[in-house]
């Protein structure tokens, strides 16, 4: 698989908190985390592949890549000087984690700095994180729209701040842990559920000190250098899911995932296929930077019963409801999810997406505020079109439903796959003819 999106965002990001030279090997090289190389490269850092031969050609074949970040550490991230007569422009793409999560890092460091991304970015509410940070003492000016990007953040003069998040975002989280570490007093942060602990992990990895209690978690402001250290990235079990999902659904499949990433805070996709009755076996469980890790073995099923996924369940793992929503529908019986409103602000509104382009297929799916209906009935018959929205995730939905899909589906633009999965129709169709 690809490096975890998630974590490569993280291992990025977080070395603008340390000083010295590291590599990070199996990042992920798709465009989602090439945002953020690019954001952190504005601020000076050296990112540079491991190997010049190999270098950024592989990143439309493989998407795993090996980088060498340099870094000076936060104390020589100064941009007071150089940014008044006018911002430093930062572009994230098409990347949520890295407008949010630098967002955190920016609103920490002197200097003002000009965030934008594409279209689907700039529809997404950054509120949720610039509204916790302006009460920290960022200073933030929305340049077209109220709560989305373009915006402009001042930093550098941050204190720290207790906080309770409306939502279960591990985005908004790391994004204010980043800030409290380089603010004045301690921060604090509660999530109302539990998400991914990443951030969690890659702090202990890097002597990052934190206090951790269940939801929530606290930080003081870093006092000492930390020296700069190699990440290993697993394989990102988001990417995995379209293949768990893909043999779930093809009676008679039966294949191996090595070095996945088992994060607990990831582990929806992997229970809800259980509960659908697919043998999922971890072999070869390990450690990598406090990360679990595994090869991962999925035998399919005569047939997969339908399942219900709950609130507290959703932001365990609501970027591979897309795809699960698929396996609902080729279930027999009806499967219900609820609690995941969060999935209207995604790179699309992937609620209304997922309905849409079920029901296309002849699937009975009724749409609810936070969830959907599914009327499983093993067969995807209509044939009709499946719109991706330009998202990455839908995209490789309708690719994996092509496999199953009775008449052949009307998919739309799918070269969107290269934001977190480059090479992804390769795979697939060698794993398929094998
Ligand atoms: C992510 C957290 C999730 C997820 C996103 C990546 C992360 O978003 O949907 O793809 O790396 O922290 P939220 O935490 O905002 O729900």
């Amino acid at each position: 698989m690809p490096g975890d999106k998630s974590i490569t965002h993280r291992a990025l990001i977080f070395s603008a908190l340390t000083t010295g030279k590291s590599r990070i090997t199996g990042a992920l090289g798709a465009l989602d985390c090439l945002s953020t190389v690019s954001c952190l490269r504005r601020l000076g850092l050296i990112i540079e592949p491991a190997a010049s031969d190999t270098g950024w050609r592989k990143i439309n074949t493989s998407g795993r890549l090996d980088l060498v970040v340099k870094s000076k550490g936060p104390k020589n991230l100064d941009f007071k000087e150089s940014t008044k007569s006018g911002p430093l422009l930062l572009d994230a793409g098409n990347s949520g984690t890295t407008m949010r999560i630098m967002s955190g890092l920016l609103a920490g460091l002197p200097g003002n700095f000009a965030l934008s991304g594409d279209d689907s970015l700039s529809k997404r509410d950054m509120r949720r994180v610039l509204d916790p940070l302006t009460k920290m003492g960022a200073s933030v000016t929305y340049r077209r729209s109220e709560g989305r990007a373009p915006f402009i953040v001042g930093g550098g003069e941050l204190k720290g701040g207790d906080f309770e998040l409306p939502m279960a975002s591990a985005q908004v989280e790391t994004a204010l842990l980043v800030a409290g570490l380089l603010a004045r007093g301690k921060t604090t942060v509660k999530t109302p559920a539990r998400v991914r602990d990443h951030t969690l992990k890659a702090f202990l990895h890097l002597g990052i000190p934190f206090h951790n209690e269940g939801l929530t978690t606290s930080v003081e402001p870093l006092d000492k250098d930390i020296e700069a250290k190699d990440f290993t990235v697993p394989g990102d079990i988001s990417s995995a899911a379209f293949f768990l999902v893909a043999a779930a659904i093809m009676p008679g499949s039966s294949i191996v995932i090595p070095a996945v990433g088992t994060n607990s805070g990831r582990g929806l996709v992997v229970d809800v296929l259980r509960r659908m009755g697919v043998s999922i076996s971890y072999r070869n469980e390990r450690l990598v930077n406090f990360e679990p890790v595994c090869d991962i073995e999925v035998t399919a099923p005569a047939e997969l019963t339908a399942t219900d996924i709950g609130e507290s369940e959703v932001p365990l793992g609501i970027d591979e409801l897309p795809v699960l929503a698929l396996a609902f529908a080729l279930a027999r019986g009806r499967s219900k999810v609820s609690g995941a409103a969060e999935l209207k602000e995604k790179e699309s509104n992937r609620l209304t997406a997922i309905c849409k382009n079920l029901a296309n297929q002849g699937v009975k799916v009724e749409e609810l505020a936070d969830g959907f209906i599914i009327e499983g009935s093993g067969t995807l018959s209509g044939g009709g079109s499946w719109q991706t929205e330009g998202d990455h995730r839908l995209a490789m939905t309708g690719l994996i439903a092509q496999l199953v899909a009775v008449k052949p589906l009307q998919l739309g633009d799918v070269s969107c796959v290269d934001i977190s999965y480059p090479g992804f129709e390769a795979d697939l169709s060698a794993l398929v003819s094998s």
